[in-house]
């Protein structure tokens, strides 16, 4: 990846955590680039990075991998824009929600070589989850370099079918807000206990914290990290019989069903 030039078309929140941990991981500045309507954007990327800039044109002209990080709503202009200006051989990374492949090659060509990815917001701490997947152009090298781009903000993983992007999607896609969710919920039951709202954020925030890297470290899975912290007729127990009682794993299974008939429908 190190020599492969990565040129970053849209230089918003996403694009600017990916430029971070590509240079975190070692790429060479001077191998990534970025174009942006708002210049503002770039100029703060030259300065605080040393990244190259320039128009959609100049950054197109010398690019191996082009990920385009611009909002939905503008992928199909940015692409008719892109499509005289590609490269044989470029490959092209989107990490634009709800854009099917089928559209992605209809703007740029039936032969261009696409990767599209679902990351999430822990991107932007370099703790991103991504799902990806490759239409039929694209090679084998072309799929290590857009895996090994995408892993440097947290883990990546390739998926069996593009419609598994909507299972992403409702899992890791919009996750964070559940966890969030639950993080709001914990503390408001912390201060409704009589807790200073200041102590129970922070306590809350350090056992979401605490939990995900006992998890993420440990041999076993969340069943039995659950099990090793509940005794028998203790306080845990009495909370985790409150939850199941109340059908808590029905809840977010209804909650993921309805996130991916969503993304289905937006992507339609
Ligand atoms: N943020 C997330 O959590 C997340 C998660 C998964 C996937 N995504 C996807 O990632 C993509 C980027 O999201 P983001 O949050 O990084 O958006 P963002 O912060 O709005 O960044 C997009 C950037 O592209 C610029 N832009 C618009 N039109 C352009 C053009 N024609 N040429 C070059 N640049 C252009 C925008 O400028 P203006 O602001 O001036 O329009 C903005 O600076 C989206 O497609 C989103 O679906 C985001």
């Amino acid at each position: 990846m190190n020599s492969s030039r990565i040129a970053f078309i849209g230089a918003g929140n996403m694009a600017n955590s990916l430029i971070r941990g590509l240079l975190a991981k070692g790429v060479p500045a001077g191998n990534i680039a970025a174009c942006d309507v708002d210049t503002t954007k770039l100029v703060e990327l030259q300065t605080e990075c040393g990244i190259r800039t320039g128009s959609m044109a100049e950054v197109a002209a010398v690019a191996d991998v082009l990920l385009l990080a611009v909002k939905p709503q503008v992928m199909g202009q940015v692409c008719e824009t892109l499509r005289p200006l590609l490269q044989t051989g470029t490959l092209i990374i989107s990490i634009a929600a709800g854009i099917p492949l089928k559209s992605m090659e209809k703007w740029l060509g039936n032969t261009q070589a696409i990767v599209r990815c679902m990351p999430n917001t822990p991107a932007l701490v370099l703790e991103g989850a991504t799902g990806l997947f490759a239409n039929a152009n694209t090679s084998p090298a072309q799929r290590a370099l857009a895996e090994t781009i995408l892993s440097a903000v947290g883990i990546s993983r390739w998926l069996g079918s593009e419609h598994d992007i909507n299972a992403v999607t409702a899992l890791s896609g919009s996750g964070p807000a559940y966890f969030f969710l639950l993080m709001e919920a914990m503390q408001e039951a912390g201060v409704a206990l009589g807790l200073e709202p200041d102590l129970a954020r922070a306590l809350t925030i350090q056992t979401a914290l605490g939990a995900a890297k006992l998890a993420a470290s440990s041999d076993v899975g969340p069943d039995e990290l659950r099990r090793r912290v509940t005794s028998p007729n203790g306080t845990t127990q009495a909370a985790l019989e409150q939850f199941e009682s109340e059908d808590f794993r029905g809840l977010v299974e209804r909650a993921l069903s309805a996130a991916q008939k969503r993304s289905v429908e937006l992507a339609g």
